[in-house]
C-alpha cells in the first residue's frame, strides 16, 4: 500500500559540491531523508516510469536509507532500480552502471572522505543518465523541491533482502541486486594492460592499497588480488565498516598515516596508494616520495598512451581551477586543449560528453577519464601501475624524468578547517572587494600582477558560474588561489593553494619553495587574525 506523510520543509536541504551532506543523526531524524528523496523525484521531473541506480559507501545509514529510498522509488511510479549488494556501490562503480545500464540516474549515498559512523556524516546525491553529478539545474530544481514539499510517498512494505543477488519486486518496481563489483572489475580490464601489470606483480614489485576500512576494499580484493596476483597482504584496511574503523577516509598524507609511515620507512613497497569512503579520490605515493594529485594528473596526461584503452591519445585535459599548473605544462607540450572548470565533478562532465577531454583531474585527490563520469580512485592506481610496468621505472624515477622534461609546479594547499562561518565569509569578500584594485601592487615578498574572482563560461553550453574563488597570479609566475570548501559540515573551511612554477631546482620542500607565496596570501587576507589561526589545520 502506498501511504502518502504530510511533511512541511526543512531548511538547508541545499545540496553542495557534491550532493547533500549532513550529521547522519541529523538525516536519521525524522522526515529528514524523506523529504530530499520526494524532492529529488520533483526536481528530476518525477520518477515515475524511470530506471535508477542505487547504492552507497557502506557508513551508518547506508541500508537503512537504501531501504528507505526503494519503498519512496516504488511509491512514485519508478520501472526499475538496480541497487548493490547490500546497498553498495562505489561511485565510480555507480556510475559505470548508470551508463552502461542506460538508467535515467542514479542515488549515491556518501558523504565521501567525511568520516562517518553515528557521530560522522552521511550524504546523498544525485546523478544524471549520463552517469555524472547532476548539474547546477537540477541541483537548484531539487533544492526549490526541498523549500515546498507538502507530501511524500512511500511503500508500507516490509525492507526487502539486499544480500541476495538477483531480480525481485516491491510493489509495482523490478529491483535488481548486483554484484557491485564484477562490471567495474571487466571496465578496468578493458582499459588497461593487465598481462603487463601481472608481468610487473611477478617481477618482485611490491605494493599496498590502503582501502582505508571504506568501500574500495572488496573492489581492491577482487582486481589487485584476484586479477592482477597481488599477495592478500597487499591489501590494507580491506573490511568496509560503517564508522569506517573510526577513520577518516582521505586519501592524503595526513589521514593516510599508516601507509605514508609505511612508505617513508625502511622497508616500504614499491608503491603505495589509498582511496577514500566512496572510492573515487586516490593517493599515490612510490618508495620515499609522495606524489601531489596535481604532479599525478600531470604524469598520467603524459604517459597515459601506455594503456590499450587510451593508446589512440587523448582529445584533451581539464583541471580545477585550483589545480596546479603542472597539467597545462604537459597539455602545451603534446598541444592538447587544456581547460580549467570550478572546484567540483560535475563541470567536467559536459567536456567528457562532448569529447572535448579525455583525461581530468583535481587537487583534491581526483582523476578519472571518459570511462565514467565521476572519478575513479582505483582507475587512477590502475594507470599508474600500467605506466610503472611499461616503463620500469621507479616512481621518484619517473617523477624526476617528468620535470626534467616540463619544469616541476611546487604546490601546496593549506586548510583551515572548522573556523567561523562569518569570518570566513567575510575573508573572501572583503578581498573580493579589493580586486580590480591590486594590479602592481605588492602583496608581502610579491607584486601581484593580476586578481580575479573565477567566473567559468562552460565551452559547451554556454552557462556561466561566477564566484568560484579568489584567483591572484604574481610578477614572476607564482600563484594563489583563495576559497572556502563547499563539501564541510561543521562551520566554514577555508582553502589557500599556492603554486611556483621551476624550471631547473626539483629537489625543494614544497614549503620552503613557496615561502614567498605564504607571506603573501597572509599580507593580502590576514588569515591569522582574522580567523584566529596561526597555523593551517592541514597542509597537503
Ligand atoms: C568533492 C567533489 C570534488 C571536489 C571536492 C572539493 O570531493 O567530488 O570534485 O573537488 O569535493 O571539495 P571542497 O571541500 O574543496 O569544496
Ligand atoms: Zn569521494
Amino acid at each position: 500500500m502506498i501511504q502518502t506523510i504530510p511533511t512541511t520543509p526543512i531548511e538547508g536541504q541545499k545540496p553542495g559540491t557534491s550532493g547533500l551532506r549532513k550529521k547522519t543523526a541529523q538525516f536519521r531524524a525524522l522526515r529528514y531523508l524523506e523529504n530530499f528523496v520526494q524532492s529529488i523525484w520533483t526536481g528530476i521531473g518525477g520518477v515515475a516510469g524511470k530506471t535508477l541506480v542505487l547504492g552507497g559507501d557502506g557508513r551508518a545509514f547506508n541500508v537503512d536509507a537504501t531501504q528507505t529510498i526503494l519503498k519512496m522509488a516504488a511509491a512514485s511510479g519508478a520501472a526499475k532500480v538496480i541497487v548493490g549488494q547490500n546497498g553498495l556501490l562505489s561511485t565510480p562503480a555507480a556510475s559505470n552502471l548508470i551508463r552502461t545500464r542506460g538508467a535515467d540516474g542514479g542515488i549515491i549515498l556518501s558523504a565521501s572522505h567525511n568520516p562517518g559512523g553515528d557521530d560522522g556524516d552521511f550524504g546523498v546525491k544525485y546523478n544524471t543518465a549520463n552517469g555524472g553529478p547532476a548539474p547546477e539545474s537540477v541541483t537548484n530544481a531539487i533544492f526549490k523541491a526541498s523549500e515546498a514539499v507538502t507530501e511524500y510517498h512511500i511503500l508500507d512494505s516490509a525492507d526487502l533482502d539486499l544480500g541476495a543477488l538477483g531480480t525481485t519486486t516491491l510493489g509495482d518496481m523490478t529491483v535488481e541486486v548486483v554484484d557491485p563489483v564484477a562490471d567495474y572489475a571487466t571496465l578496468m580490464e578493458q582499459l588497461f594492460d593487465f598481462d603487463a601489470i601481472r608481468a610487473l606483480m611477478t617481477s618482485g614489485f611490491t605494493l599496498r592499497f590502503d582501502a582505508m576500512h571504506a568501500i574500495t576494499g572488496p573492489y581492491a580484493r577482487e582486481i589487485l588480488v584476484n586479477r592482477l596476483g597481488a599477495p592478500e597482504s597487499a591489501v590494507m584496511n580491506a573490511t568496509p565498516l560503517p564508522d569506517f574503523g573510526g577513520g577518516h577516509p582521505d586519501p592524503n598524507p595526513v589521514w593516510a598515516h599508516e601507509l605514508m609511515g609505511l612508505m617513508m620507512g625502511d622497508d616500504a613497497p614499491d608503491f603505495g596508494a589509498a582511496s577514500d569512503g566512496d572510492g573515487d579520490r586516490n593517493m599515490i605515493v612510490g618508495r620515499g616520495t609522495y606524489v601531489t594529485p596535481s604532479d599525478s594528473l600531470a604524469v598520467i596526461a603524459a604517459n597515459a598512451h601506455v594503456a590499450p584503452g587510451y593508446a589512440r591519445g587523448l582529445a584533451g585535459v581539464a583541471r580545477s581551477m585550483p589545480t596546479s599548473a603542472a597539467l597545462d605544462r604537459v597539455a602545451q607540450a603534446r598541444d592538447l586543449p587544456c581547460y580549467a572548470t570550478p572546484t567540483g565533478w560535475k563541470f567536467f562532465g559536459n567536456l567528457l560528453d562532448a569529447g572535448r577531454a579525455t583525461l581530468c583531474g583535481e587537487e583534491s585527490a581526483g582523476t578519472g577519464s571518459d570511462h565514467v563520469r565521476e572519478k575513479d580512485g582505483l582507475w587512477a592506481v590502475l594507470m599508474w601501475l600500467n605506466i610503472l610496468a611499461a616503463k620500469r621505472l621507479s616512481v621518484a624515477e619517473v617523477m624526476a624524468a617528468h620535470w626534467a622534461e616540463f619544469g616541476r609546479n611546487y604546490y601546496s594547499r593549506h586548510d583551515y578547517e572548522g573556523v567561523d562561518k562569518t569570518a570566513a565569509e567575510s575573508l573572501i569578500a572583503d578581498l573580493r572587494a579589493q580586486l580590480d584594485k591590486l594590479a602592481d601592487l605588492p602583496a608581502g615578498p610579491l607584486v601581484v600582477s593580476e586578481a580575479e574572482d573565477f567566473s567559468y563560461t562552460d565551452p559547451v553550453d554556454g552557462s556561466v558560474t561566477a564566484a568560484q574563488g579568489i584567483q591572484i597570479m604574481f610578477e614572476g609566475g607564482a600563484r594563489l588561489v583563495l576559497r572556502l570548501s563547499g563539501t564541510g559540515t561543521d562551520g566554514a573551511t577555508l582553502r589557500v593553494y599556492m603554486e611556483n612554477f621551476e624550471s631547473a631546482d626539483f629537489g625543494m620542500d614544497p614549503q620552503a619553495a613557496l615561502v614567498d607565496v605564504i607571506a603573501a596570501a597572509e599580507a593580502l587576507a590576514g588569515i591569522k587574525t582574522r580567523l584566529g589561526r596561526e597555523t593551517p589545520d592541514v597542509v597537503t
